[in-house]
């Protein structure tokens, strides 16, 4: 499974990057707000640092407004993704967006039939949000895995990438229904190394050291 990192911060995504643990990065309006920063100079910035896809969200919600802004950003680094809503316009610019060989991730994906109509319209990724679900005591984790079956009984190319992800669980539970890609915000990525038994193994491992009171160097 691909990890994007959802969040628009130059500082956590360069230090993930030079982990080596990004693949790739998606970025929504709300994630700029918070970034205070000016939306076109942030996807340069992103894109220069990671050379996976990088989505960057149309802020029109008509389908003219979304081509004329879709062109722009497209324009702005070859790894953009043009990110457009699960609405009829997003699905028509999807389409338009497809014919003209613009990568697209189509967003705000809540149910299987959404995800359905994005894959027949070309979309490049589909962007089921799993928290929300859980937010509204639905089951983020059932849509994946039915999304999954719909894309693999046709063999729908669209790729499955799990937003709105909160915890190391929904990362556990995406990669075990065959999401393609999970886009996580930086503080899960670094909570999936965590396990008490780690934390407390290591502890007795460099107390036990420091009694033989040797040094490898
Ligand atoms: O990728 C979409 C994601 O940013 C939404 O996450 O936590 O705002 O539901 P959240």
């Amino acid at each position: 499974m691909q990890f994007f990192v959802d969040t628009a911060e130059i500082e956590d995504i360069k230090k993930l990057n030079d982990m080596g643990l990004l693949d790739g990065v998606t970025t929504n309006p709300s994630l700029i707000a918070k970034s205070g920063r000016q939306f076109k100079e942030v996807i340069k910035e992103i894109c220069a640092i990671v050379p996976g896809p990088v989505s960057a969200e149309v802020a029109s919600t008509e389908y003219d407004g979304m081509i004329a802004e879709g062109h722009v950003l497209a324009k702005l680094a070859d790894n953009v993704v043009v990110k457009v809503p699960l609405t009829v316009d997003g699905l028509r610019a999807t389409k338009t967006f497809s014919k003209e060989g613009i990568k697209t991730n189509v967003t705000l994906c809540f149910s299987p039939n959404q995800a359905l109509l994005a894959a027949k319209v070309g979309a490049t990724y589909i962007s089921p949000f799993l928290g929300r679900l859980d937010d509204i005591n639905l089951d983020g984790v059932e849509l994946i895995e039915q999304i999954r079956q719909i894309y693999d009984n046709y063999n729908f190319t669209t790729q499955i990438l799990s937003a709105s992800i909160r915890s190391a669980n929904h990362v556990t539970q995406v990669a075990l229904a065959g999401s393609d890609v999970a886009t996580i915000p930086p503080s899960v990525i670094y909570k999936l190394a965590d396990h008490p038994l780690t934390k407390s193994g290591l502890e007795q491992f460099v107390k036990d050291w420091k009694g033989t009171g040797q040094s490898i160097l």
